[in-house]
């Protein structure tokens, strides 16, 4: 138990509009997290290691990305306990994401919807924060998140991954090529056949060359949405290992609304997150975990608001679970709660 408990904080920060409780909060973070005030809120980080990918996480629990899109603040969420962190989405470029209002709660249905659009201070700043961070020497695993930029025509997607891959590589302990957000124009449509297989052969061949420079393979992960048919899904399996990915995150947000229909901002364009998520992205996990046998990675996320949610991700093949939403409606008891149901 941290010493703030989050029946206290959430009130105050559900009081506010969601955008603004997200930077007060990371500000407030990146201020503590290298000082003794960091005591606050550490937890003790549940002690369940694994091997994944040829990585060891000391658990299986670990933070979604986008939550900390420049990595400013590694080190005060692995204060959480987290086993692994993911940051980014980082872009080459700086970017300012979409307009404001661009983030919704609906509360009732445990979900928030975002079309935040990778906004973020580019690659520079984000190598910049990743460096300070001390995550990774002590036996923390750190994802770093790569996209492209909104104005990179989609035909040039590949060179945006290009320059994230190389300008990451040596930070990483895993790098996770996200082709899956709603909210960066025909994103997703880098799922498709061709479009993945020409990525991802790109990708897994400037791989080799970055393995030679630096003498360490580092993993390289596709993050997919819940929004695709079970052909779909084969497709993408079968492209991941043709061109030796290492593993898989699923999923990203939705952009079907059936499961909130009728609430306040459901109508909201963009991905929706949390309680909705969930059974989708159980779903893509099942059909994933069905295509490619363990111990293939899976790194499960969508809609995780309890230990018994965590476990139900792993029971669908996951070897690894994310939170995101959950952790903004449960706090950070959520972390040592899944940690604990993760650990066998
Ligand atoms: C506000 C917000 C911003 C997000 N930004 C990113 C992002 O930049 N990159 C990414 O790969 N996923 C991003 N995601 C998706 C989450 O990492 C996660 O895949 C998704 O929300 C489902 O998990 P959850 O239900 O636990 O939130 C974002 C989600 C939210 C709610």
């Amino acid at each position: 138990m941290s010493l703030i408990p989050y029946a206290l904080t959430r009130p105050f920060l559900f009081g506010l509009d969601p955008e603004t409780a997200h930077d007060l909060t990371l500000d407030a973070l990146a201020r503590i997290q290298h000082t003794p005030l960091v005591r606050l809120i550490t937890q003790r980080r549940i002690d369940d290691p694994v091997t994944v990918a040829g990585l060891r996480f000391p658990n299986r629990i670990g933070l979604a990305a986008g939550l900390d899109k420049n990595g400013r603040c590694i080190d005060g969420f692995a204060s959480f306990g987290f086993g692994f962190i993911e940051v980014g989405t980082v872009t080459p470029r700086a970017q300012a994401g979409n307009a404001k209002p661009r983030l919704f709660r609906l509360p009732q249905a445990s979900a928030l919807i975002n079309r935040l659009g990778f906004n973020n201070q580019g690659l520079d700043a984000f190598l910049a924060n990743v460096q300070r961070a001390r995550f990774r020497s002590r036996g923390g695993i750190l994802g770093l998140n790569i996209g492209k930029n909104a104005d990179t025509p989609i035909q040039r997607a590949a060179d945006d991954y290009l320059l994230g891959l190389a300008g990451v590589y040596p930070h990483a302990d895993y790098v996770t090529v996200n082709i899956s957000s709603p909210n960066t124009k025909d994103l997703r449509a880098l799922q498709s056949d061709a479009a993945l297989e020409t990525l991802l052969s790109v990708l897994d061949e400037r791989r080799e060359a970055l393995a030679k420079q630096y003498g360490r393979r580092v993993p390289l992960f596709v993050k997919i949405a819940p929004d695709l048919d079970e052909e779909q899904v084969r497709v993408i399996a079968a492209t991941l290992v043709k061109n030796h990915i290492d593993g898989v995150i699923a999923t990203n947000t939705t952009i079907a609304r059936d499961a909130v229909k009728g609430l306040p901002h459901a109508e909201q364009t963009g991905g929706l997150s949390g309680a909705p998520v969930f059974e989708p992205s159980n779903r893509v996990i099942r059909l994933l975990r069905a295509a490619l046998r363990a111990p293939y990675p899976i790194i499960g996320v969508g809609g995780v608001m309890s230990g018994a949610d965590a476990r139900a991700k792993q029971e669908a093949g996951a070897d690894l679970v994310q939170v995101y939403t959950g952790f903004i409606y449960k706090g950070p008891s959520l972390v040592t709660e899944a940690a604990r149901a993760l650990a066998r």
